[in-house]
């Protein structure tokens, strides 16, 4: 197999091609890729002016116990450091963003875009960037110190032709199986080391009346899928399916989709009724054994609006998903600078409060995250985030596919579709097909 390394500009050129247009009409004196007017010349302090102020609209989607919780401690910071602006949280619910990037992209075709809008580090920027919808943040970085404390390799993965495109508030673990430890020993089975343990594991425990593994709606289905494809084939071969040089037609892959299939024989049947919090709490209320969820999972275990547990009473678990230690698969939220009309000082001011020591260590340890920065108060976290601390300073790296950074929005859309059409039929094979062609038409499979 080939790799192609213009592909991801390729795979995003015609839907931003497309969304640029639709903004062009929609506002027509719009010039998304020039900077507006009082933008700061490298190295210039984007510092609030005397008559600085006005609304700064956040764009999230954090609505859970946890994550909403993490964004309003950032507020907080955010509204003591500059009173002078009101911050409008227009956070659209639905876990991974599903619903708040629909209505992102219509507002960003009608030519309005918020103050700020979360994305993940990774090809999930790319969308943006070529569409021409954000302005470089080289000059907020160097002025910040930010590149003394963001690992390199972050700061790459927001970066284009030496471009600095998001600001990181966070880094998250996707693959990580909760469990309650009283629950498993009640019911007689182990924290699975494979994903065969787990599908002996759960024979037991479905003859027990428990499910399985809790799952929520699809793209928690997704979200399971890229651990599986992980623990069964191991991190390079699995990083090799998104850089084009493995093989998606290969017996491994068919040998792990075939491993999925049956894991999901053993999931709740009203899995796509449920949001992702409601899938762990499954776990919680003892109906479920595990699940395999993001760390968010354990900010809105710890959340006073969810169960409110502690992680140092043993009243939840944790380990790496099946076949996966010593892996860490993660993924980063970051806040852009859109271009367009903003409020552009108010935006710049949030995005400081995003990058600074003190935003992240407010938001972090309630949003079940570690920071994205190197220099965090330890004391401040819980002993599950000091643990994920640990193993993002060790461990071996992945990145998420449902959570933006292996794959671009096309191709991830793409094998989303064919998801939706397994979760139907159940047909591997045809599962397995659909899955290289979405690489080939959209991927840098060749
Ligand atoms: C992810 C996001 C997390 C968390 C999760 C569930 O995509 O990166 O911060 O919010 O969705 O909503």
């Amino acid at each position: 197999m080939k790799v192609r390394t213009d592909w991801w500009r390729r795979a995003v050129a015609p839907l931003a091609a497309a969304l640029l247009l639709a903004a062009c009409q929609a506002t027509p004196t719009a010039t998304p890729t020039a900077p507006p007017a009082g933008t700061p010349e490298p190295g210039q302090t984007p510092a609030a002016s005397p008559q600085a102020g006005g609304e700064v609209e956040i764009f999230s989607w954090w609505t859970a116990g946890g994550e909403a919780d993490g964004l309003e401690a950032m507020f907080e910071v955010f509204a003591q450091k500059h009173p002078e602006f009101q911050i409008v949280n227009a956070a659209v619910a639905g876990g991974a963003g599903t619903n708040a990037r629909a209505v992102l992209a219509t507002r960003l075709a009608q030519g309005d875009p918020p103050e700020s809008w979360q994305g993940h580090a990774g090809q999930e920027l790319s969308t943006y960037i070529v569409a021409g919808q954000l302005e470089p943040l080289n000059s907020l970085f160097d002025e910040q110190g930010w590149h003394d404390v963001m690992p390199a390799t972050l700061i790459e993965q927001i970066s284009t032709d030496g471009n600095i495109w998001s600001v990181p508030v966070n880094i998250h673990r996707a693959n990580v199986m909760w469990y309650v430890p009283a629950n498993l020993e009640q019911w007689g089975v182990q924290v699975p080391q494979t994903w065969a343990e787990f599908l002996t594991a759960a024979e037991t425990l479905e003859a027990a009346g428990v499910t399985p593994l809790a799952l929520g709606e699809q793209w928690t289905v997704m979200h399971l899928l890229e651990t599986v494809l992980l623990g069964e084939l191991g991190a390079d071969a699995y990083a090799s399916l998104w850089d084009g040089s493995g093989d998606w037609n290969s017996a491994e892959v068919t040998a792990a989709l075939e491993t999925f299939d049956q894991v999901l024989d053993y999931t709740n049947a009203d899995a796509s009724t449920l949001a992702w919090e409601q899938a762990a709490q499954l776990v919680i209320d003892g109906q479920a054994a595990f699940n395999v969820m993001g760390d968010w999972a354990e900010g809105y275990f710890v959340s006073p609006a969810g169960p409110n547990l502690s992680p140092e009473d043993g009243s939840f678990g944790w380990a790496p998903a099946p076949g996966s230690s010593g892996v860490f698969q993660w993924l980063s939220d970051s806040f852009i600078l859109p271009a367009g009309e903003i409020n552009r000082e108010g935006a710049l001011a949030w995005l400081t409060v995003a990058g600074s020591k003190e935003g992240q260590d407010a938001f972090n340890p309630v949003k079940g995250s570690i920071p994205a920065r190197t220099d965090p108060d330890r004391s401040l976290y819980d002993a599950y985030l000091q643990s994920a601390m640990d193993d993002w300073a060790s461990d071996e790296l992945a990145g998420s596919l449902t959570h933006g950074v292996v794959a671009n929005d096309a191709w991830k859309a793409a094998i989303d579709t064919a998801l939706g059409l397994f979760l139907a039929d159940r047909n591997v094979g045809t599962f397995q097909t659909a899955l290289a062609a979405a690489c080939v038409a959209t991927g840098p499979c060749s």
